[in-house]
């Protein structure tokens, strides 16, 4: 007899808000995608030959250890190889770290808005999301954040520089909250966008990490090493946290070329980086630019602009895409803007000029 109830699905999968990723720009007409926090540059010459030579072995499983970009990470981090922890995208690792730490009962806590994928990673083990929001000035509340810490918190996610406001946590407000959060809480410094910041204040988690063992930091190839299609992330993290995160991971999940392409792309760092410092300087372009105009913009430290648009967001986004540029909206709160190609960030600055005009 054929079921009509059909299978019996969790719970906690009711209500978990569905991924939205930034919109492709659309075919045919000129159109620059800012909507996704892309590097605009294609992977260097030497990272592509490696694809290739990679591809030729399309019929192995990948090394289950990534053994090789293990030892990459872990020697130009100075961590032991027992600290990395690779995975499917740093998304992939904040879903094993959610998963290693928080089920049915526990609370995470994060600061919102933050990265969208934190509330889909909390409730699919089950556990709840509470979300402290952000200052006036649209970075954490880390004050506020300390007093939500309850006897059933878990994991705490420090987004820094912050997605999608840009904005960062210096070294002494950080240490001061790691103070105050219990040791058997996991805190994990997401620093996704590390390598846009410019400012000495901010601390490099990995020195936090090291005399902290409930401090991990979750890093990506997908931003400034321009390897967002490949899926490779990692963290680093003390041994118990770092061996729960290899218990979680999906089995050959980071694909060999993804492994090999990250290490291709560690050992071109210097000219990757190069492509880093003029996106920072086009950012920075950007947002005197957009100050000039007499908009109100946070302090960014990422490779993305927000500006806080309220009712008028969906409207300014519709502008944007009619100029040629795909912009992320978060409606009824704001939109982010990559930085992305001149031309691309030429045309942002002059619809955004335009808005302002028509205001
Ligand atoms: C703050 C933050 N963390 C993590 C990620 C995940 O990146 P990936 O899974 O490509 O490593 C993103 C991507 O947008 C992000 O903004």
């Amino acid at each position: 007899m054929v079921s009509e109830t059909g299978p019996r699905l969790r719970a906690q999968l009711d209500g978990i808000p569905t991924y939205k990723p930034g919109r492709p720009a659309p075919t045919g007409a000129t159109a620059y995608k800012l909507s996704s926090n892309e590097n605009p540059y294609p992977p260097l010459p030497g990272v592509m030959e490696q694809v290739a030579a990679s591809a030729e072995r399309l019929h192995r499983y990948p090394d289950l250890a990534c053994t090789e970009l293990t030892a990459e990470l872990a020697g130009r981090l100075g961590v032991p190889a027992a600290h990395v922890a690779t995975g499917t995208g740093s998304v992939g690792v904040a879903q094993q770290l959610v998963q290693a730490t928080s089920g049915p009962g526990d609370e995470v806590l994060y600061a919102w808005r933050s990265f969208e994928a934190y509330p889909i990673v909390v409730q699919i083990p089950g556990a709840a999301s509470v979300q402290v929001p952000l200052t006036p000035g649209e970075g954490h509340d880390l004050d506020a954040m300390a007093a939500a810490i309850t006897d059933r918190t878990r994991l705490i996610f420090v987004c820094n520089p912050n997605n999608p406001t840009g904005t960062v946590v210096r070294r002494a407000e950080l240490e001061r909250f790691l103070d105050k959060v219990p040791s058997d809480v996991l805190v994990v410094l997401d620093e996704a966008y590390r390598e846009f910041n410019r400012d000495a204040e901010v601390p490099d988690g990995v020195e936090i990490y090291r005399d902290r063992p409930n401090v991990a930091v979750l890093r990506t190839f997908s931003k400034a090493y321009g390897l967002a299609g490949l899926r490779v992330g990692f963290a680093i993290a003390h041994e118990p946290v770092a061996d729960a995160l290899r218990k979680t991971a999906v089995p050959f999940g980071v694909s060999q070329i993804a492994q090999d392409a990250a290490v291709a792309s560690l050992r071109s760092e210097e000219q990757l980086l190069l492509r880093v410092d003029a996106l920072v300087k086009e950012r920075d372009r950007v947002v005197g630019g957009l100050r000039g105009q007499g908009w109100t913009v946070p302090e960014t430290h990422a490779n993305f602009v927000w500006l806080r648009l309220g009712e008028r967001t969906l409207d300014f986004a519709a502008r944007c895409e009619r100029a040629g540029v795909v912009v992320r909206p978060f409606a009824g709160e704001g939109v982010r803007v990559t930085v992305g190609e001149s031309e691309a960030n030429d045309l942002f600055l002059r619809a955004a000029e335009e808005f302002r005009t028509v205001l």
